[in-house]
């Protein structure tokens, strides 16, 4: 017999076609989808099994949330557990499948397409340039979740590369300001994708001098995410200036001739 397991699935940003086929599948075998909240796609259940129940768990407690899932897997029903996004990034899940494991139940985590890169897709980046920004940070500012200390936004910043910043768009001051803090300047460039990939997603190009207000004009208070990246720069991307090796004719790799340099 298999061991019970809750899925943890992924749903993607909100286009039900950015779901994994697996967490499709999965969806579409469970009894019981138990799904988080207003940025999953309820297009996503269309073909479900029949009796199925969905239930969003937004307004439920920790307890309330692991009891309904225990008792359906202990029942011998299949749960997917549905989280935005991939639930490995701000998915809160880690206490959940503590919980679960203290019952015997096994989780399995489905990944998903997360809001940071629907966004920068959405928008057309790309997050790594060449001899521009090679890295990219996920993270957020500082709400009622403290940030541990070596991850100040400001230090963070410092470092000049691509970030992304889920669950900011309240706190966009403070995001301002610690970018400024680190040395970037009022014409640096960033993007703000308010609900990437639904119908309704709204994408607000602007500069950090012009973040707050901007976003401001545009009603953005939530449901964003907010990527601060000199590769956002329209002058970067249209000067041709920076560019990868990878499809350079005098550059050989692997795949073309001489030493393997293709990663
Ligand atoms: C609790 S976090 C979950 C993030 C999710 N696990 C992910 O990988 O996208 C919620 C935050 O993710 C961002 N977010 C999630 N879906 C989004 C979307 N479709 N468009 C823009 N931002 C989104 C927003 O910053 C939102 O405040």
């Amino acid at each position: 017999m298999s061991v019970p397991t809750v899925y943890i699935v992924g749903a993607g940003p909100g286009d039900p076609e950015l779901i994994t086929v697996k967490g499709q599948r999965i969806i579409e075998e469970a009894d019981l989808i138990l799904y988080t909240d207003s940025l999953v796609n309820p297009a996503l259940f269309k073909h479900i099994k029949q009796g199925a129940v969905v239930q969003k768990s937004a307004g439920m407690a920790l307890e309330e949330i692991v009891s309904f899932m225990v008792e359906a897997v202990k029942a011998g029903k299949n749960v997917a557990r549905v989280h935005t996004g991939d639930p490995t990034v701000y998915g809160a899940v880690l206490e959940q499948m503590r919980m679960l494991h203290e019952q015997q139940i096994e989780t399995e985590i489905i990944p998903g397409v997360s809001s940071a890169f629907a966004a920068a897709a959405s928008a057309g980046l790309e997050l790594t340039v060449p001899e521009l920004t090679q890295t990219v940070i996920l993270t957020r500012a500082e709400g009622r979740t403290p940030m541990p200390d070596k991850e100040k936004l400001v230090d963070l910043a410092r470092h000049q590369c691509s970030t992304a910043l889920f669950l900011s768009a309240a706190l966009i001051k403070k995001v301002v300001d610690a970018f400024f803090t680190a040395g970037w300047s009022a014409d640096d460039a960033c993007v703000v994708v308010y609900k990437a990939s639904w119908p309704d997603e709204k994408i607000v190009r602007t500069t950090l001098g012009n973040l707050h207000e901007d976003m401001r004009k545009n009603r953005i208070t939530k449901q964003a995410m907010v990527i601060i990246s000199k590769a956002a720069d329209e002058r970067v991307l249209q000067s041709g200036k920076y560019q990868s090796k990878l499809y350079d004719k005098t550059f050989t790799h692997g795949y073309r001739k001489g030493v393997p340099s293709y990663e």
